[in-house]
């Protein structure tokens, strides 16, 4: 169906899924020694990207992040892991899913610090022109659950962003 464009043909979860790993040095922390928060929305967004960027062979550009809890604190020393596919696409836009772990190498510990849902928009090299995205393909129960659930953060997005221009 898309033989002429090979950007477009279907690739799995799979093929986007991404790790980042970081390791929190005193640069990246509040004066309580624990992670700031910005500093990992900045990773977020980056391994987010990189899903992103893997699914879609295309330049991509952040539209939105949707809710963001900090769930336990994460300290200097701390080893951070980013996990990151593709929950779906819908035309030009592409709902990104990022999950943040921290492990302590000393207690042998690992916690959920995070989960975020990111949509980016695929661009031209100019940034100007939106470019369609090849559909995904969900293969896991998870992932089929993602895609689901994707439909529907999609609406209340759109209607949020509805209600704020009425107020
Ligand atoms: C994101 C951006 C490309 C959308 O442009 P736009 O003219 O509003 O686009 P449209 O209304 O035609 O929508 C294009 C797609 O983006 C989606 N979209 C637009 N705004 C969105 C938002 N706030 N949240 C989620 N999706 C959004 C639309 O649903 C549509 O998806 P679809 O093609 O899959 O159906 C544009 O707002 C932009 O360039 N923003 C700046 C991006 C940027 O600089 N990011 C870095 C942050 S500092």
């Amino acid at each position: 169906m898309n033989d002429h464009n090979p950007s477009l043909r279907p690739r799995p979860v799979s093929d986007s899924k991404s790790e980042m790993t970081e390791i929190v040095l005193p640069n990246d922390a509040n004066p309580l020694n624990a992670l700031v928060g910005g500093r990992l929305m900045h990773w977020i967004d980056l391994a987010a990207a990189m899903a992103a960027h893997r699914h879609s062979r295309h330049y991509v550009v952040t539209a939105s992040v949707d809710h963001l809890d900090f769930l336990v604190p994460v300290r200097v020393g701390d080893i951070v892991i980013l996990r990151s596919s593709v929950n779906r696409v819908f035309h030009t836009s592409m709902e990104v899913g990022v999950k943040v772990w921290v492990e302590n190498y000393h207690t042998e510990t690992s916690h959920h610090v995070s989960s975020a849902y990111l949509t980016f928009v695929a661009v031209d090299g100019t940034g100007s022109r939106r470019l369609p995205v090849a559909p995904v393909i969900p293969e896991t129960d998870d992932e089929k659950r993602r895609y689901e659930g994707a439909l529907r953060r999609r609406e209340l997005r759109r209607s949020e962003t509805a209600r704020r221009k009425k107020v």
